[in-house]
């Protein structure tokens, strides 16, 4: 589904991916695993065309998407949740859903504010209040929320667990394992733990490289390859 072949991302003269190759099959979930500053954020905004590769090839369902706008990538079928999370703080958590609505032409809907409110009890709880009222590991629930809006095949998310407390974790957790069944999902994290946990198998970035691939079973015994590469949190 997701073919990144050897991109190289700049900022200005800094070159920040180095030659970084990854590859997704549709229905998979895959973890981007590395240290601060390893390049995780930098391959999944260059997936979703906000800071477009120099060089090399993105192809999604067979199509190249490397030099497309961001707009048109997420038609494609592509939604990224960022770091920082990016909900609309003076409108509610029903309107930061509404607003984001796009089904793509062609495509069934399987999403709708009342689902999403139906299957998601904490934010209908939620639903009349401004996000920016919320905790962070409610805004994060939203934002994942409101990317399925789009109607995304593949998910992106960076770092869903940054700065949440281990209870709001789990329910991120939850909210994955939920969504494996029906979408191809890559996400970025620091330590190994909840990757395993959620991912089926994990590339490590290195200094803008990918420096390690492997199943989830196979880092779980390799302990050398996770002190070398990643937090040891
Ligand atoms: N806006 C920017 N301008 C200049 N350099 C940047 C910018 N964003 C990232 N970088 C640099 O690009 C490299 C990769 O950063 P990136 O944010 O992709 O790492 P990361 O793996 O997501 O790290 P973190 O775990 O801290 O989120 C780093 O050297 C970083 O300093
Ligand atoms: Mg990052």
């Amino acid at each position: 589904m997701l073919q990144v072949n050897d991109i190289h991302t700049y900022y200005g003269e800094s070159h920040a991916l180095q030659g970084v190759s990854i590859e997704l099959k549709a229905g998979e979930t895959v973890c981007l695993l590395g240290r601060n500053g390893a390049g995780k954020s930098t391959t999944l905004k260059s997936i979703v065309g906000w800071t477009p590769a120099r060089r090399g090839q993105i192809l999604f369902n067979g199509k190249d998407i490397t030099r497309l706008a961001p707009y048109q990538i997420a038609r494609q079928g592509i939604g990224l949740v960022p770091e920082d999370r990016r909900v609309f703080a003076s409108l509610t958590v029903k309107e930061n859903l509404e607003v984001a609505r796009y089904i793509r032409p062609g495509v069934q809907p399987k999403w709708s504010v009342e689902r999403i409110l139906d299957e998601y009890p904490m934010l209908a709880e939620l639903a009349n209040r401004d996000a920016g009222n919320l905790s962070g590991g409610q805004q994060q629930m939203l934002a994942v929320a409101r990317s399925l809006m789009c109607e995304p095949e593949l998910l992106l998310l960076d770092e869903p667990n940054e700065g949440l407390a281990p209870v709001i974790v789990k329910q991120i957790g939850a909210l994955i394992d939920a969504l494996r069944d029906t979408t191809t999902i890559l996400f970025t994290d620091q330590s190994v733990h909840f990757a395993l946990q959620h991912a089926e198998r994990a590339y490590i970035l290195e200094k803008g490289r990918v420096v390690h691939s492997a199943t989830s079973q196979d880092l779980k015994d390799d302990v050398e390859t996770h002190q070398r590469y990643l937090s040891v949190a």
